[in-house]
């Protein structure tokens, strides 16, 4: 009994180390931002807690990090009253409205310090602890009454779930999500074919509304915490307290939370903060200005809607609104249809704006965008116009619904719709527009980068049927005098064309493969795939295995890839290109063509004394050579070191040459 007892107190002690361990890793790492311990210790102490609690489900605690992991699945949200309303701010947008805003709290009698924080664009969340632990999370809904949340908040890592009091508390913050996550969330949708997440603040807004926990746990949501709404109960004088007492408790507060004492101290940190924006690391709309004195946030109190103790700069737009005319439809050159928006010129941070892209019918669908709707523009990364939404209110009626077009607007042809069901491609591979697409695709600047073939110039040589297919660039200079006589053209900008076409002959292999037009192939893939091929007979050989196999391709794109070079029409396009004398090597990082190596299919299997798994594979490629994870026929050779796993009884049986490390580098040298 006594021994079973001890043996209990024994596993309670372990447990209770490894929760602190691991809590105290994910303060540091999530609100501190500063580990003290690595990802794989990290993994190891969960891992150990996670078989802990399997064995011995007795000792789990509430603040167990298993319990951020998510799989919590909600029928639907449950309506929550907050006990204090969750007030919004009013607005100010220009240092006139700043200094009324100061002027009114000082004709009350106050003449307080401000607090000045980045107004996070996110979304707002109560936080409910009970006896220091999480209790519930809700949003903020119509001020009064909200959402329950708990299960996705749960979630967020920078959220504890024990806080350094023993307290019952309600703090209230902002739940955001990376510019970093939107961005990799968004690469992977890309790849799925799903629509991509607009902005940080729908994402974690759409994040925050998943069902499924599980889903909101991939999400990687953050959260900052700006308000205690009742700093009284624990003794707390002013806003700063509030927000240094909160962060004493575990939470993760913003660095850049400020006192000033007065409008120009406001006005320094909002010009200060705006030169930031960009460079933070989340997306902020502009700046909170609060009262610091909560004795005078009292006596300033509160209008209907907000309270007179703080506002919100917000930084000039990036979003206006203008009409949406038409919708119109482009071909692409692999024959994608996408609809376009037509707009009511407008000015958006400095550059006219007359067209928008709207992707595909589901976007367009999901944001019921009309005809003749009073549409929100804003710049996408601040670059590409995008359509936000429309202004519902602003309808009359006349507007027209989007319908989606059956035929394509160039040739009439049929379209079909993709394997995905979202994207509509024209059917006919003689399509005119396809063809000029793909032609502008060939020539421009990241491609074979030929100068002197503008998009228009391509566009008018194939309307006169000078270029009909890439093949025909190539015999421009036949035609030469015929060039020079038409209108805009001469003989210098001929032979400039000319002499341009003659020396994209002899491009790295990178910009053929980039310009041939693989679906989904861009600019890094083509660079990876030419690194690693190194000429174009080995990427037309590669298995698909072994494309699934690359790192950053994926098996969408690795699809892709073979399915190219599965058509003769590609085939016999390189085999053209090839006797025009197009150069089909990858000039890159290749040091030495090593004729031990070059052209020859390795697998290194087992661990190599003096070489990385990494390294050896690099110098392999830098040599010429190929390299593969998995041993098939095709494989030239199999480089052996400690502890080979079954590549290498596969290599035997297949009869491939075996080569141990010394072997190597006898190869690798050359004389
Ligand atoms: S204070 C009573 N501080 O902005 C005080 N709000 O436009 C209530 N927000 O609903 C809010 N960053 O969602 C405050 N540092 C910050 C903020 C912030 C973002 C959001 C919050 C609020 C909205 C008002």
């Amino acid at each position: 009994m006594n021994i079973l007892r001890n043996y209990g107190d024994i596993m309670q002690e372990r447990y209770d180390e490894l929760l602190n361990i691991l809590n105290k890793a994910n303060y540091e790492y999530h609100v501190l931002d500063n580990p003290t311990i690595t990802d794989q210790e990290y993994d190891k102490y969960l891992r150990e807690l996670i078989d802990l609690e399997i064995a011995h489900p007795e000792l789990a605690r509430p603040d167990s990090p298993t319990n951020k992991i998510g799989g919590e699945v909600i029928e639907g949200f449950e309506k929550v009253r907050h006990d204090i309303p969750m007030l919004s701010l009013s607005n100010v947008f220009n240092e006139s409205e700043i200094i009324n805003f100061d002027d009114r709290i000082k004709k009350e009698g106050e003449n307080p310090n401000y607090v000045c924080e980045l107004k996070i664009d996110g979304l707002s969340v109560s936080l409910k602890y009970k006896n220091g632990l999480f209790f519930s999370a809700a949003t903020r809904g119509d001020g009064v009454v909200g959402e329950n949340i708990t299960h996705n908040v749960k979630t967020i890592r920078s959220i504890p779930l024990k806080i350094n009091k023993a307290i019952d508390i309600e703090v209230r913050g902002e739940i955001f999500m990376s510019k970093k996550t939107l961005k990799s969330l968004n690469e992977l949708r890309e790849k799925e074919g799903l629509p991509l997440l607009q902005n940080c603040r729908n994402a974690a807004a759409g994040s925050i509304r998943q069902l499924d926990s599980k889903i909101a746990e991939q999400r990687k949501l953050d959260a900052f915490i700006y308000h205690l709404p009742n700093p009284e109960d624990y003794g707390i004088k002013t806003h700063y307290e509030a927000l240094e007492f909160m962060k004493s408790l575990g939470f993760k507060t913003n660095p850049n939370n400020k006192i000033v004492s007065d409008v120009k101290g406001i006005i320094e940190y909002i010009n200060e903060k705006g030169s930031l924006r960009e460079s933070l690391p989340y997306d902020i709309d502009g700046v909170v200005i609060k009262v610091n004195e909560i004795d005078a946030q009292k006596r300033l109190g509160y209008t209907a809607k907000y309270p007179k103790w703080a506002t919100a700069y917000k930084f000039p737009a990036t979003e206006v609104l203008t009409k949406l005319t038409d919708i119109i439809f482009t071909v692409g050159r692999t024959g994608l249809i996408t609809p376009n928006a037509v707009l009511e010129p407008v000015i958006l941070q400095g550059s006219t704006i007359r067209r928008a892209t709207l992707h595909n019918e589901q976007y367009v669908l999901e944001k019921d965008l009309r005809i003749g709707d009073i549409v929100s523009i804003r710049k996408a990364g601040d670059v590409i116009p995008e359509v936000v939404n429309s202004v519902t209110e602003r309808r009359n009626g006349n507007e027209i619904a989007f319908v989606m077009i059956k035929k394509c607007p160039i040739c009439g042809s049929d379209l079909v719709l993709s394997k995905s069901g979202i994207d509509y491609f024209c059917t006919n591979d003689n399509c005119p527009k396809r063809n000029i697409e793909a032609l502008i695709h060939y020539v421009e600047r990241k491609a074979m980068n030929i100068d002197g073939l503008g998009e228009r110039i391509v566009e008018d040589f194939y309307n006169m049927k000078i270029i009909n297919t890439i093949e025909d660039i190539y015999s421009l200079n036949e035609r030469k005098q015929e060039l020079i006589e038409l209108e805009g053209f001469g003989e210098k900008s001929v032979s400039n064309l000319l002499e341009s076409i003659e020396k994209s002959k002899t491009n790295s292999l990178e910009r053929l493969i980039y310009g041939i037009g693989i679906s989904g192939i861009g600019e890094k893939n083509a660079k990876i795939l030419a690194k690693k091929y190194i000429n174009i007979d080995n990427l037309i050989n590669a298995s698909l295995e072994e494309l699934i196999e690359i790192k950053d391709i994926g098996p969408i794109l690795a699809k892709n890839v073979y399915d190219f070079f599965r058509d003769s029409h590609n085939i016999l396009l390189i085999n053209n290109l090839k006797k025009l004398g197009i150069n089909m090597q990858y000039k890159g990082e290749v040091i030495t063509e090593n004729p031990n190596i070059v052209n020859k299919k390795f697998v290194v299997t087992g661990t190599l004394s003096n070489y990385g798994r990494d390294e050896i594979k690099s110098i392999i490629e830098n040599n010429g050579g190929i390299t593969s994870e998995s041993v098939s026929k095709k494989t030239d050779v199999v480089i052996v070191g400690e502890n080979p796993g079954s590549k290498y009884d596969k290599a035997r049986e297949l009869g491939i040459e075996i080569w141990d490390e010394q072997k190597l580098e006898e190869m690798l040298t050359l004389s």
